[in-house]
């Protein structure tokens, strides 16, 4: 079978957008593919700077994984942080790597061009991306387009190192980016995003769920005029949880007017409800077991390490340094 690996930051509240973009999709590929997704807790620190923040946070995420459909048993759900050597695998990357190919990336210009913090670690973020990657041979690495660059550059990096050690040190991975995932909007609109505090959550409670879905602007046509889902917000969202029957059943009873658009949301609201309820009920469920969620993601970790560590000892041995060195040894 072949391998799958992606890594998920731990920031916030997870949203619908994040949820019909990223995660759905994601446990899809449970299907075709051996899937490793991991926590990218190291990445958040270039940001995040709230230890306690940053540890429920993480948790969040695991769950949310797992609460959508994630097979812990039969895939890797891990945290970064638990196999610290990723730091070592990324300085070998380092230094095969060239700053010109590092100034490159989008993500070090944004930062500079919006006067975020750029610390080493937002500089050096696209090396450790590519450690992330390259310690465990995937053969795709699913992805947003917005990282098609970073899972480029950690092609560049394999590939320097293979040119100075010998070919098939490294693997080198395809980026995986589904063009069919579509932008979902939020509240306003625009493209649904934390930034923009247009949000619908992906687990707040049924009530919060609802309130969420009510306050979507719509246009003020009276209750008896007729009305169509087509090229409007709600029915955009509608779309995305709804049958296509179900699509055009509301549609056709909107079309003969004496329908509001306040009942039009309670149908969407009912729709997005029906398909997130029993997630929400996992999710409630796993986040206050912790010593649960932490025994699944130490079982992450070992697995993933029976897959790195032999790959780590690959190119320590290439470079130079010993294997037998290696604190992971035995595995
Ligand atoms: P945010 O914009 O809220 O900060 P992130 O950038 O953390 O979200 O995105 C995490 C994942 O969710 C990424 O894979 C991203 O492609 C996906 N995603 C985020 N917002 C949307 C959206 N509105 N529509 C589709 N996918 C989204
Ligand atoms: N940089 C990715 C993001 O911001 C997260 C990430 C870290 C990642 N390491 C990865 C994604 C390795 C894929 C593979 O979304």
């Amino acid at each position: 079978m072949k391998r799958s690996l992606t890594g998920i930051r731990a920031t916030g509240n997870l949203h619908i957008g994040n949820y019909l973009g990223a995660i759905r999709e994601g446990v899809r590929l449970q299907e075709e593919y051996e899937c490793l997704y991991f926590i990218a807790d190291m990445h958040s620190l270039t940001t995040n700077k709230d230890p306690n923040l940053l540890r429920m946070q993480s948790l969040d995420i695991a769950a949310s994984w797992i609460a959508c459909g994630l097979d812990t048993q039969k895939h890797l759900l891990y945290r970064q942080s638990d196999i610290p050597v990723v730091a070592e695998f990324a300085w070998y990357l380092s230094c095969c790597t060239g700053m010109g190919l590092l100034q490159k990336a989008h993500s070090y210009k944004d930062a500079i061009a919006n006067e975020k913090e750029v610390n080493h670690g937002v500089f050096a973020y696209p090396v450790l991306m590519a450690a992330d990657i390259l310690m465990y041979d995937p053969d795709v690495v699913p992805v947003g387009k917005d990282q098609k660059q970073h899972v480029e550059m950690s092609r560049d990096m394999a590939g320097s190192v293979n040119s100075l050690y010998g070919e098939g040190v490294l693997k080198l991975p395809e980026p995986l980016i589904n063009e069919k995932v579509m932008v979902i909007p939020g509240l306003d609109g625009r493209k649904m995003s934390k930034s923009y505090n247009n949000e619908i959550p992906l687990f707040s409670s049924e009530k919060e769920l609802r309130k969420k879905v009510m306050s979507i602007t719509t246009d003020s046509t009276a209750l008896e005029a007729p009305k169509t889902l087509d090229g409007t917000l709600v029915g955009q969202l509608f779309s995305f949880f709804a049958s296509q029957g179900e699509y055009e059943d509301l549609n056709k009873r909107l079309s003969k007017g004496g329908l509001g658009w306040g009942h039009a949301k309670e149908e969407l609201f009912q729709a997005i409800n029906r398909e997130i309820k029993e997630a929400r009920d996992r999710y409630q469920a796993l986040r206050s077991d912790e010593d649960q969620l932490n025994g699944i993601l130490e079982e992450g970790r070992d697995k993933a390490l029976k897959i790195g560590i032999p790959v780590l000892n690959r190119l320590r041995e290439a470079v130079g340094m010993s294997p037998q060195t290696c604190s992971f040894k035995k595995i």
